[in-house]
């Protein structure tokens, strides 16, 4: 786990970057190529946390460059955000091996940094992505059936959990509730910041 005194004394995303990328707080780490930290802007107002990366992220360093990313850029830009309104992680930064769920063990592990990246960015919404980020974020007992397309205010932040885009690559169904949910996130943003400049 990260000593609390050194997340403390990061001021900025890149300098948490740069600590987390030296993490090897769990095992996930000896099985992948690199710390897929994050992307996006560090003023954004609206944060996506995915599951973790996949064999495309953990070779680009990126996060959500794979098939299932390529679907959330669609789904941002069919919303009308711009990439710079936007802030992208995961529950785990490191690839879990085969695509699996990251354990409770893992996430737990890694759970400091992404707290840390919250803070920082200071988001007023927060879309989780799937049921591995509304578990680890919202419940463990949580449901994404169940939950998706309800804003949950945590600690000040909107929370809205809708389903993870690869879910939606396997079932076209899905395509239109998470439609819905995005345009009740892209609502609530507009009301907070205004229309896109
Ligand atoms: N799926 C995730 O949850 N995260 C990624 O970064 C890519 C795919």
């Amino acid at each position: 786990m990260p000593q609390k005194e050194v997340l403390d004394s990061c001021s900025s995303i890149a300098d948490l970057a740069v600590l987390a990328c030296e993490c090897r707080s769990c095992g996930l780490r000896e099985g992948c190529r690199g710390v897929v930290f994050g992307k996006g802007s560090p003023k954004a107002k609206l944060m996506f946390i995915g599951e973790g990366p996949g064999a495309e992220e953990d070779r680009q360093g990126l996060p959500f460059v794979g098939a299932a990313g390529q679907l959330l850029d669609k789904i941002i830009d069919a919303a009308g955000f711009t990439m710079d309104e936007v802030y992208i992680a995961n529950i785990v930064k490191c690839r879990p091996p085969g695509n699996r769920n990251p354990s409770p063990e893992e996430a737990a592990a890694c759970r400091p940094w992404l707290l840390k990246q919250i803070e920082l960015l200071n988001p007023a919404i927060i879309v989780l992505l799937g049921s591995v980020a509304l578990q680890n974020m919202i419940n463990p007992q949580a449901r994404i059936t169940r939950e998706r397309g309800k804003w949950i205010l945590k600690q000040g932040i909107y929370c809205m959990a809708t389903y993870h885009p690869a879910a939606l690559l396997r079932d076209a169904n899905k395509k239109r509730p998470v439609w819905e949910d995005i345009k009740q996130v892209r609502d609530r943003y507009r009301q907070f910041f205004g229309p896109q400049s």
